[in-house]
């Protein structure tokens, strides 16, 4: 891998959770791998008031306490690099003096127009702060490109993602704005595309001929944390289906791209997305669940119901638990649903898609009227990365008992040191100008326009219930009725990859 050009990186939100948790170390790794260009400076921005060595202090206690550092030297040299700013992003005004910071900063490291401006900042000011930037001039550079990156989540219904977009595109082209999906980054999303067409096996039977349902889970442990604010206006179906989700979809029901072009791998997701069938406003309680966790004990400790955590409304009603069915009208996908579901408080921390193959049929080997399971085949996006195939095998001795058997591969028998986290690789491609792992703003209307009907319906019908579950179970039981079929349900993942069951070991 080569070194982007040199340029200046800004992050907007710099006192914030994601910038010390995720963006800083992800720029430290990069530069301990020496991916970094050597004209380079970050410049964190908030509106906190603090000197370049506090601003400093306070990143390299974060790198300690995500246990990135691995050599001292190494992190002071980098911490060289770190420069702060206080701004009201507000205030177009501060502006100004944003500007004469980059200025100094260029001057001083030799960086011609080049700059990235990182927004991690409430959603509030996603449309705000590019404006600013623009009535000063940094939206466009003499010498150099200007690029910027938007978190998620990319508006908060179909019309204000629309109007953002409209904002933004008032001032910004739309190939300088990357917007940042960090599931694309990660290894193990990426992955599914190198499984899929890198093997001449799975293609053929990677259809509806072959193929029952597909399943795709995020499930994690934590409750919302010190999130209320965020979280009270956003829910599960917003926070990871609306993106995280949809694209895994995309990844697993795409046809095979012409190129690795990022035009040619986007156009392909955002076939599968414009495809996904339209949910009439009758059916949404038939298709969706959705589900709040309530106080519990896990593991003998006592945990929170949602609507006592901070900064939530006691009578709250958004979900921490979104589940769905829904089918992708196309000629591979026809008639085959797809499941999905994310929620928090879940009993482990666990994302995976699991493709569940038809049975054979005729089965040769059942006994006393059981029937054969399908194959599944597991994969496995964290943690335990990994693939796992499931399928019948004959147990020992006489007669034809048959059982289910793994196959598996863990990415830990690699003899990589380490997977690189998401945002390393979305940040180094950023600095490389490749959109690949960005979503394209058609994929984002595509996945709010589908979501729209579950979103109102949930609003507006008070005969959808929301339903409460005990914090560390794999939340609403109705959840396992959306499942249709003999013998169907969720697979209750475990953190092994080869376990399952609702009761494993988590
Ligand atoms: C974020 C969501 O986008 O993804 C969080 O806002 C969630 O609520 C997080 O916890 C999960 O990311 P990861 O990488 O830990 O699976």
């Amino acid at each position: 891998m080569n070194k982007p050009d040199s340029h200046l990186f800004v992050i907007f939100g710099a006192s914030g959770d994601l910038t010390k948790r995720k963006l800083v170390p992800a720029i430290y790794s990069l530069y301990v791998q020496n991916l970094l260009p050597d004209n380079f400076a970050l410049l964190g921005v908030s509106r906190s008031i603090f000197s370049d060595t506090a601003f400093r202090e306070k990143m390299k206690s974060a790198l300690h306490e995500f246990k990135v550092i691995n050599d001292l030297t190494k992190v002071e040299q980098f911490l060289q690099k770190i420069f702060y700013e206080a701004v009201d992003s507000t205030k177009a005004e501060d502006f100004g003096i944003l500007k004469n910071k980059l200025k100094k900063l260029r001057e001083k490291f030799k960086i011609e127009g080049n700059t990235i401006f990182y927004l991690s900042t409430p959603p509030n000011l996603y449309s705000v702060i590019p404006k600013n930037l623009a009535i000063h001039g940094l939206n466009t550079q003499k010498d150099g490109w200007t690029r910027l990156i938007i978190e998620k989540p990319f508006g908060y219904d179909y019309n204000s993602a629309q109007k953002l977009e409209s904002e933004l595109i008032e001032s910004w082209e739309d190939e300088k704005i990357f917007r940042i999906d960090h599931y694309l980054g990660k290894e193990t999303v990426q992955n599914l595309l190198v499984t899929r067409f890198s093997n001449g096996i799975f293609e053929p039977l990677w259809n509806r001929n072959y193929i029952h349902h597909v399943e795709v889970t995020s499930a994690e442990s934590i409750g919302i944390e010190e999130r209320g604010v965020y979280y009270e206006s956003t829910g599960a179906l917003r926070d990871m289906i609306q993106n995280h989700l949809l694209q895994i979809v995309g990844l697993i029901a795409m046809e095979p791209p012409s190129s690795l072009e990022p035009s040619a791998i986007r156009n392909e997701i955002l076939k599968v997305l414009q495809s996904l069938r339209s949910i009439k406003k009758e059916d949404v309680g038939k298709v969706s669940i959705r589900g709040q966790y309530l106080a519990s004990k896990i593991k003998g400790e006592p945990v929170l119901g949602y609507r006592d955590e901070k900064e939530v409304d006691p009578n709250s009603t958004v979900e921490t638990y979104a589940a769905l069915k829904f089918y992708i009208d196309n000629w591979r996908w026809g008639g085959i649903p797809f499941y999905i579901r994310s929620g928090k408080r879940l009993p482990t921390s666990v994302n995976e898609v699991v493709i569940h193959f038809n049975k054979t049929p005729h089965f040769l080997f059942s006994k006393d009227g059981e029937v054969n399971s399908c194959n599944q085949l597991v994969l496995r996006i964290q943690p335990d990365e990994g693939i796992l195939l499931k399928f019948g095998m004959k147990i020992p001795g006489t007669g034809f008992e048959v059982q289910n058997v793994n196959m598996d591969f863990h990415y830990s028998d690699l003899s990589v040191d380490r997977i690189p986290s998401a945002y390393e690789r979305l940040l180094y491609d950023s600095m490389k100008g490749d959109s690949t792992l960005f979503a394209r703003i058609e994929e984002v209307m595509a996945a709010w326009k589908f979501l729209m009907p579950v979103l109102n319906a949930w609003e507006n019908d008070k005969k959808i219930p929301l339903f409460g579950y005990s914090a560390g179970t794999w939340g609403p039981e109705h959840a396992d009725e959306l499942i249709e079929g003999e013998n169907m349900s969720w697979r209750y993942p475990c953190k092994n990859l080869a376990d399952d069951g609702v009761y494993c070991e988590l």
